[in-house]
């Protein structure tokens, strides 16, 4: 069951999503070559308590970080650790914070130094991909209509999307329903309705499509290690738009 949040609820959800963007954005500004990915964990720990909100990952079945740090060839639920940032990588920091009772749920990939030139229309595809399908997210539409157009950029620019994992519906809980799939036939699906909230996110390979767990049982590689992107919003479907909770 898709629910349809009051406005109480939107007013929490905004103040939610706006601390994990400032999150996000704080910690995807310290990714420079040379820095641990842990140590992004504990700054964003940090700056998510000096908020007094809490991190919706840590202890999510077990997940033992507060944040998600995905390098290269992970695609997303990287664990954040030893791994040291390099010049050339491209980094995903996935930010969900719970406070006053809601979640918000943000994604988004940086470059460290000149990438690669094809990598870095990955990462810029990936984006384009998120901002066309929020523009999507409005009353009366259908809910494949936005995975349809993340896939069709994707695969438009010689991309190719992730089929196991999937955005979702979002609110007092992380994963509420729908899921979101980044693929899909356009006019079909749930139909929108204005007070629905979801976190769109688009994973997009270099290479194919076809992903794998590593032992520790979260991280998400891509099975030909090619790289991968991903970016996300928590947004809410409006009347005549979307309104994005993570800007
Ligand atoms: N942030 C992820 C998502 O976008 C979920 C992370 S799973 C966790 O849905 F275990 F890391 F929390
Ligand atoms: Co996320
Ligand atoms: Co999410």
């Amino acid at each position: 069951m898709i629910i349809v949040k009051s406005a109480p609820d939107l007013e929490g959800m905004r103040a939610s999503g706006y601390i994990a963007a400032r999150v996000r954005d704080a910690i995807a500004g310290n990714v420079q070559a040379g820095v641990t990915t842990g140590e992004l964990a504990d700054y964003a720990e940090e700056m998510i308590k000096g908020f007094g909100a809490e991190s919706a990952f840590l202890g999510y079945k077990g997940y033992p970080s507060s944040i998600c740090v995905s390098v290269n060839e992970v695609v997303v639920h990287g664990i954040p650790g030893k791994r040291r940032i390099e010049v050339g990588d491209i980094v995903s920091i996935d930010v969900g914070v719970r406070y006053g009772g809601y979640v918000g749920d943000t994604a988004k990939t940086v470059m460290v130094g000149t990438c690669d030139p094809r990598v870095a229309e990955l990462v810029k595809t990936t984006e384009k991909c998120l901002m066309e399908a929020i523009a999507l997210a409005r009353e009366g539409r259908r809910l494949f209509d936005i995975s349809h157009a993340i896939q069709g950029t994707a695969e438009a620019a010689g991309f190719s999307v992730v089929r196991q994992f999937v955005g979702h519906g979002i609110g007092r809980d992380m994963h509420e329903d729908p899921q979101i799939p980044n693929f899909g036939k356009p006019g079909t699906g749930p139909r929108l309705v204005a007070g629905m909230t979801f976190a769109i996110e688009p994973m997009v390979n270099m290479g194919r499509s076809e992903v794998e767990v590593l032992d520790d049982g979260w991280t998400v590689v891509t099975k030909d290690r090619k790289f991968s992107a991903h970016f996300e919003h928590t947004v809410a479907v409006g009347k005549d738009g979307a309104e994005v909770l993570t800007l």
